[in-house]
């Protein structure tokens, strides 16, 4: 078993950059579980299967083959053996993520390959029931966050420094139902395992926050 670090938390939190930095600093491997429910969404919008068609999407998702490789220590997610990562951050694709991902077919599917990467590595986890269900036993469990204004002007910042026209509004409208949708969902919600230390990012830099977990995980663990 590897020693394993959870990190949950809402979306626009920073959970992907602070997670490959501590990963990067402890020499462990990051597990972005987003980019492979992206990857899952990807494969639903291929096959044209409809959003709110629970059904259909339950009996397609077990057609996507999902894995994962690193090559030069980057996660390439590998969709029936193809590397979609160029292809798992447009917005319609984190839509269609945040719905499917509700649908227990789709997380049983994905489950067994988060648990088999965290049984064999040592791994900085990110998601948003790694600590409640993926993980339960984790050594160190994180729940990073921030306000919603703070998510939004992340977002809007990352989106206008490639370039993209986008409205302030609509991006924080889209984090705010995102929440709703991550956090009240029936199966594997996204809340803070009782066990998981609270860390908010609205007042603190990237670094400030990798420095927070690292004290966290030399306090807790000797792996
Ligand atoms: O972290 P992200 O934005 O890449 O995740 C995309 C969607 O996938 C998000 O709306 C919720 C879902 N997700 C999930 O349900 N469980 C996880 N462990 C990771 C992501």
């Amino acid at each position: 078993m590897g020693c394993n670090i959870a990190i949950d938390g809402p979306a626009g939190a920073g959970k992907s950059t602070i997670a490959k930095k501590v990963a990067g600093e402890l020499s462990f491997i990051y597990v972005d579980t987003g980019a492979m429910y992206r990857a899952m969404a990807l494969f639903l919008l291929n096959r044209k299967v409809d959003c709110s068609n629970e059904e259909e999407i339950g009996e397609v998702c077990t057609q996507a083959d999902i894995s994962i490789e690193y090559r030069d220590g980057e996660q390439i997610v590998l969709l029936n053996g193809e590397n979609v990562n160029a292809h798992l951050r447009s917005e319609e694709v984190g839509r269609m993520a945040s719905v499917s991902s509700a649908n227990p077919r789709v997380r049983e599917h994905l489950l067994m390959l988060q648990r088999g990467l965290a049984q064999s590595h040592d791994v900085v986890m990110d998601g948003r029931d790694i600590g409640t269900v993926i993980l339960p036993r984790a050594e160190v469990k994180i729940y990073l966050t921030a306000s919603a204004d703070t998510r939004a002007k992340r977002r809007y910042l990352e989106l206008s420094e490639k370039g993209l026209v986008c409205d302030f509004e609509e991006i924080r409208k889209d984090i705010v139902e995102r929440d709703e949708r991550d956090m009240n969902r029936e199966v594997s919600p996204l809340k803070q395992a009782e066990d998981a230390v609270l860390v908010d990012s609205s007042e603190l830099s990237i670094d400030a926050v990798v420095a927070e977990i690292l004290r966290i995980y030399h306090e807790k663990v000797e792996c």
